[in-house]
């Protein structure tokens, strides 16, 4: 039996979600832009039924929907594109050392080319909440020079749930937009737009059991219009914000899966946290000295309920990984795109831990795939290649 918890790095695609792009990917091929003829007509419709249901799943207007490549494009076009405006040459950027580096690395690279751009501290793990973003701290670093703050809405690593509106009311005192990273967060709990403040917001099909390379751009055009320039330039597709053929069965595969997934949020929440809960408990029982990463397990409200990181001490970490990659049990590091190199996670180390507690830290992600004798399996696998690593 090989047992996948590495939830957070991408998830199983739903064989409901699989049915709904399979016509798509057969006989109606037609091209989404080629409005002359019926293949493109039905193509067009199915990509404006999934624009519907994504914006259904984020509390937003179907033309505020971008269809993307993933998050990675999203977040560079929120973050780059609204830089790109005329006029904020002199402007100022904020986001937080705990974000992906789909956002880090466009604001590291307007750094590099003169922009000002401030990354906060985030809570330490002995703080009430570890990785929360301090909302004084925010208000301190905004003036009336910020045109853009980014916030990671739920953490990829540690879980940590942000107080968005809060980032939002003072982001928009100076006349800044928000840009919320919601890869880890849509299809997890709940996301209104307008409650959480948004003027952006990145997602991608593949954390919610849709289909890899495709994700959308909430780009907000009530109350606030946020204005972007594109970063991709040809046909002037997507209001002329991303143009290229759109990937119609992937944007059929991340409507079907949105939906799916908002239909079912609440249940499906509850059970994937008691399977985490259960995962933590037998780990905290068998395995001497190992320690939660992140907030507690028992605050719904600031850790995503399927997300458990936690410090083995005295156990080299990529070793532990190879162990059980090796067998039955896929999890991870950290981030997917890093995990491939042995640098310990910026994010472990901007709650406090050590390289060496960094290394030696496994990230688990439970989805609604997963079952309680898997979850009890992978604590048996866990424990014996512990007790043999262990020195
Ligand atoms: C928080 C976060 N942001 C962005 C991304 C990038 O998403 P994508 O794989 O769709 O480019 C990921 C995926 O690892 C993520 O976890």
């Amino acid at each position: 039996m090989l047992i996948y918890l590495d939830n957070h790095a991408t998830t199983r695609l739903d064989p409901r979600v699989f049915e709904a792009m399979l016509p798509w990917l057969k006989d109606q091929y037609g091209n989404a832009g080629s409005l002359t003829h019926a293949f493109g007509r039905a193509a067009r419709e199915a990509v404006e039924q999934a624009r519907e249901q994504v914006a259904q799943a984020i509390g937003a207007t179907a033309r505020e929907v971008i269809f993307t490549s993933g998050a990675t494009e999203s977040a560079n076009l929120a973050i780059l594109g609204a830089a790109a405006r005329p006029g904020r040459e002199i402007g100022k950027l904020i986001s937080w050392q705990t974000e992906h580096h789909a956002v880090l690395d466009p604001l590291e690279h307007l750094a590099s080319r003169g922009s000002h751009v401030e990354i906060l501290g985030v809570a330490g793990q002995k703080s009430a909440v570890p990785g929360l973003v301090c909302v004084d701290t925010l208000q301190q670093a905004c003036s009336e020079e910020t045109f853009l703050v980014s916030l990671l809405l739920a953490n990829n690593e540690i879980g940590t749930i942000q107080p968005a509106a809060e980032v939002a009311a003072v982001a928009h005192a100076v006349g800044a937009v928000l840009h919320l990273d919601a890869a880890q967060a849509v299809g997890k709990v709940p996301i209104d737009v307008d409650q959480l403040g948004a003027d952006l917001l990145s997602l991608s099909a593949h954390k919610f059991h849709g289909p890899q390379g495709v994700g959308a751009l909430f780009v907000r055009r009530r109350e606030r219009v946020t204005r972007l320039s594109p970063r991709v330039f040809g046909g002037g597709q997507e209001r002329g914000l991303r143009s290229g053929t759109l990937n119609v069965p992937g944007i059929v595969g991340l409507g079907a899966a949105a939906e799916l997934a908002s239909s079912q949020l609440e249940q499906e929440a509850t059970e994937i946290r008691h399977l985490r809960d259960r995962l933590w408990r037998q780990i905290a029982e068998r395995i001497p000295e190992a320690r939660l990463n992140g907030p507690a397990c028992d605050s719904p409200g600031t850790r995503l309920p399927g997300n458990l990181n936690v410090c083995i001490a005295g156990v080299e970490g990529q070793t532990l990984l190879a162990t059980l990659g090796e067998g039955e049990l896929a999890v991870s590091s950290g981030s997917a795109c890093s995990s491939a190199t042995p640098r310990p996670s910026h994010v472990l180390q901007a709650i406090g831990l050590s390289d060496d507690e960094a290394r030696a830290s496994l990230r688990f992600g439970i989805s609604r795939f997963t079952t309680a004798d898997e979850v009890d399996r992978a604590v048996v696998l866990l424990a014996d290649a512990v007790a043999r690593l262990r020195p």
